[in-house]
């Protein structure tokens, strides 16, 4: 595996790849575990060679958020990745990045769905997710670039950008690797405490009570999601947002809609967790 820092020695190793057929993409803040692994796995599946990139994205921190607290493991995560046949590791400093200032940073907006849930909680997020991403997209070039559905939201505004700006890009969007008792793997896990990673479950098996009730014929998607954000903070959480939506626009659901999403963000001690149930309705 090669680790490159500049854009220069990322275009070239890059070059040698893509001679040798389709190139795939797995954008990271870092930190992994084997939900990032299952993604890099799936690149690998799907493609010649892997290109990952660790970057912990300023842009898409807000100013009362976690950037200096963001665990940065670059030696471990660089072995993970070699263990796994990736090719390249792109692992950019801040300023090859953004050699100009954050505020003269030209921005990718996706509007009205970057807006909602998460986008409401954190202002300029996804329109940083968004910047970075096209930007790592216009660096490193692949063919096809992996996402995981657990930030089911973020998935979202990625295909949509692809969509409205014609990038040439395939996505592919993995499910939610899980640890053993249901909890999703998040590198934010580790800001939770003994007794707080013993609530942490909760909040999938919430999720899954709730798609429980929809199969006996629940239909009153506000009403759900009051019962969700009421099991939440029974439990110990303080629930940001639940929500019950059309899967694709993630807005309300109508007659038409077939596969709902349940969205959910949920503080726990210093922990802001998220997660969703996809779900189908006939
Ligand atoms: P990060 O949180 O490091 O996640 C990188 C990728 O791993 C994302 O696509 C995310 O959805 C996926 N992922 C994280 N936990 C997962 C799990 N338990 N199961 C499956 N996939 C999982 O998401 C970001 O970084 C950033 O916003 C980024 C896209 C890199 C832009 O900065």
């Amino acid at each position: 595996m090669k680790t490159v820092e500049r854009v220069e020695a990322l275009r070239e190793a890059v070059a040698g790849l893509r001679a040798r057929g389709r190139v795939a993409f797995v954008p990271t803040m870092g930190n992994l575990h084997a939900g990032h692994l299952t993604l890099v796995r799936e690149a690998r599946r799907h493609a010649d060679s892997v290109v990952v990139s660790i970057f912990v994205n300023p842009l898409q921190f807000g100013p009362n958020e976690d950037l200096d607290k963001y665990p940065r493991t670059l030696e471990a995560d660089r072995r993970a990745l070699e263990a796994e046949g990736v090719d390249v590791l792109f692992a950019p400093p801040v300023e090859v990045m953004y050699p100009v200032s954050l505020e003269q940073q030209t921005r990718v907006e996706v509007p009205e769905i970057s807006a909602l849930y998460c986008g409401a909680s954190r202002p300029g997020h996804f329109a940083g997710v968004a910047t970075v991403v096209c930007k790592l997209f216009n660096m490193v070039q692949p063919d096809l670039a992996v996402f995981g559905k657990k930030d089911y939201q973020q998935l979202l505004v990625i295909r949509r950008m692809v969509r409205d700006l014609a990038m040439p890009v395939e996505i592919l969007g993995v499910d939610t690797v899980r640890e053993p008792d249901g909890l999703a793997m998040s590198s934010r896990n580790q800001y939770l405490d003994v007794a707080e990673r013993g609530i942490a479950p909760r909040l999938y098996a919430t999720l899954r009570a709730a798609a429980a009730r929809v199969a006996e014929g629940e239909r009153d998607w506000d009403k759900l999601a009051d019962w969700i954000r009421t099991e939440l903070d029974g439990a110990g959480f303080r629930t940001d947002y639940a929500v019950v939506v059309d899967a694709a626009t993630l807005l309300p659901p109508t007659d038409k809609s077939s596969r709902l999403v349940i969205l959910v963000a949920a503080w726990l001690g210093k922990a802001r967790l998220i997660d969703n149930l996809e779900m189908e309705i006939k």
